[in-house]
C-alpha cells in the first residue's frame, strides 16, 4: 500500500529551504539507489553528491532547466559508462532510470522533495564534477525539504497525465 501511495502522489520539487539532510537520510538515499535492480546485474552507475553551494550553482548552468541545482540541498549527479559509444545497450539508461526512481522514492518517503535535471552541456558538467572521459553524466537530481510541504503531494493539473485508454493496447496495437 505505501509503495502505491507514494507512485500515486510523489511530484517533483523545484523549490527547497536550507535545512541540511541529516547524514542517515542521504545514506538511505544513496543505498536505495544502489539496490535497484539491472540488466544482468551489471550496476553501470555511480552517484556524485555535491553540497558545496558555488559548485550547485555551477552546475545549474549545465542545462536550460537546471537552475533548481542551484537552491538544492544535495544535488546527486547521475554517471554512466557512455551510453552512445559503439555498442552501447539501451540497458543503461533503463538502469539508471530504475536507480533514479529508487532515490527520489526513498527521498519521497523521508520528506525530501527531489527533481531531475538534465545536462545539456556535457563539457561543462564534466569540468565541474571531473568524471572520465569514457564516463557521461545525462541527468542530475537535486534534493532538499521543500519550501512548502504539501509540494510533494500537491495534485496533478488536469491532464498532467495521459488517460490510460490513449497508450493502453489490448492483445494488439
Ligand atoms: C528524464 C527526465 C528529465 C527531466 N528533466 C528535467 C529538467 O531538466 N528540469 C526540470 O525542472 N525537470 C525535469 N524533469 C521533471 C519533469 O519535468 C517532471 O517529472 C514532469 O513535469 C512531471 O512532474 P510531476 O512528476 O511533478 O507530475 C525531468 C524528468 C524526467 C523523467
Amino acid at each position: 500500500m505505501q509503495t502505491l501511495d507514494a507512485i500515486g502522489r510523489q511530484r517533483v520539487v523545484r523549490a527547497f529551504t536550507s535545512e541540511p539532510l541529516p547524514d542517515d537520510a542521504l545514506s538511505t538515499i544513496l543505498h536505495a539507489g544502489r539496490r535497484a535492480g539491472s540488466s544482468k546485474n551489471l550496476q553501470r552507475w555511480a552517484f556524485v553528491t555535491v553540497t558545496d553551494r558555488e559548485t550547485l550553482r555551477r552546475l545549474s548552468e549545465v542545462g536550460p532547466w537546471c537552475g533548481h541545482i542551484a537552491g538544492a540541498t544535495v544535488a546527486i549527479a547521475l554517471v554512466t559508462p557512455d551510453p552512445r559509444a559503439d555498442g552501447s545497450p539501451l540497458s543503461i539508461m533503463w538502469d539508471l532510470g530504475r536507480a533514479a526512481q529508487n532515490i527520489t522514492l526513498a527521498a519521497w518517503d523521508l520528506g525530501i522533495g527531489s527533481c531531475p535535471g538534465t545536462v545539456y552541456e556535457q563539457a561543462l558538467c564534466r569540468s565541474i564534477l571531473g568524471y572520465p572521459e569514457d564516463h557521461h553524466c545525462e541527468y542530475i537530481l537535486s534534493l532538499g525539504y521543500p519550501v512548502d510541504p504539501t509540494d510533494l503531494t500537491r495534485p496533478l493539473q488536469p491532464g498532467g497525465r495521459h488517460d490510460l485508454a490513449s497508450m493502453l493496447h489490448e492483445e494488439r496495437w
